[in-house]
């Protein structure tokens, strides 16, 4: 991919149909993946969720985030791995961030593993501050590991 493809990235809400590109990406993507069944949940009680794509690239990535009572929680991001380092993972998070602040959440926050450089990264680019540590949050090979709990405060 080019850099001038990195402008060529659209937004668009996720439908059912897109359920099955969305698993195998998020099956390439994590040791501990989520069933096809939590994403039909998701869409089912209204969480907002969102897909990228582009011409030739369907489905190239994913967010999906519970915005109620002032307060947004960003419960999964992903881009496929063939589709990263494109600026894909910056549409999403801005899309969710637009959404947040257009249902006046103060606060939108989500979990990250420390060991996940990438996205830390893409985190601290858009302003997102350490709150605190989850002990044991996440699964991994070797049994557990702590998350760190973010947030950002968004202009409403
Ligand atoms: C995190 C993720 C969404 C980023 O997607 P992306 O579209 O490739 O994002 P970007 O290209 O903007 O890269 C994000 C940053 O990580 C950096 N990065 C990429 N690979 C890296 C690596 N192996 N080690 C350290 N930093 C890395 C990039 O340089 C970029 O940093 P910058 O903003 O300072 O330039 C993607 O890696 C992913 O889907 N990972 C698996 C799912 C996941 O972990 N989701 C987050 C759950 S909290």
């Amino acid at each position: 991919m080019s850099a001038a493809a990195d402008d060529l990235w659209r937004i668009r809400r996720m439908r059912p149909r897109d359920i099955d590109a969305v698993v195998a990406i998020e099956r390439s993507a994590y040791d501990f993946p989520w069933s096809e069944r939590i994403f039909r949940d998701c869409l089912r009680v209204g969480y907002r969720a969102w897909v990228v794509d582009r011409p030739g690239l369907e489905v190239a990535g994913y967010a999906l985030a519970s915005i109620a009572v002032g307060e947004a929680h960003l419960l999964n991001l992903c881009v496929a791995p063939v589709a990263r380092g494109h600026g894909a993972s910056s549409r999403l998070l801005e899309a969710v961030i637009a959404q947040a602040s257009h249902e006046r959440a103060g606060e939108l926050f989500l979990e990250v593993r420390p060991s996940n450089k990438p996205a830390r990264r893409l985190y601290a680019r858009y302003g997102f501050q350490t709150r605190g540590r989850r002990p044991n949050y996440y699964p991994n090979r070797r049994g557990r590991e702590d998350a760190l709990l973010l947030s950002k405060v968004l202009p409403i």
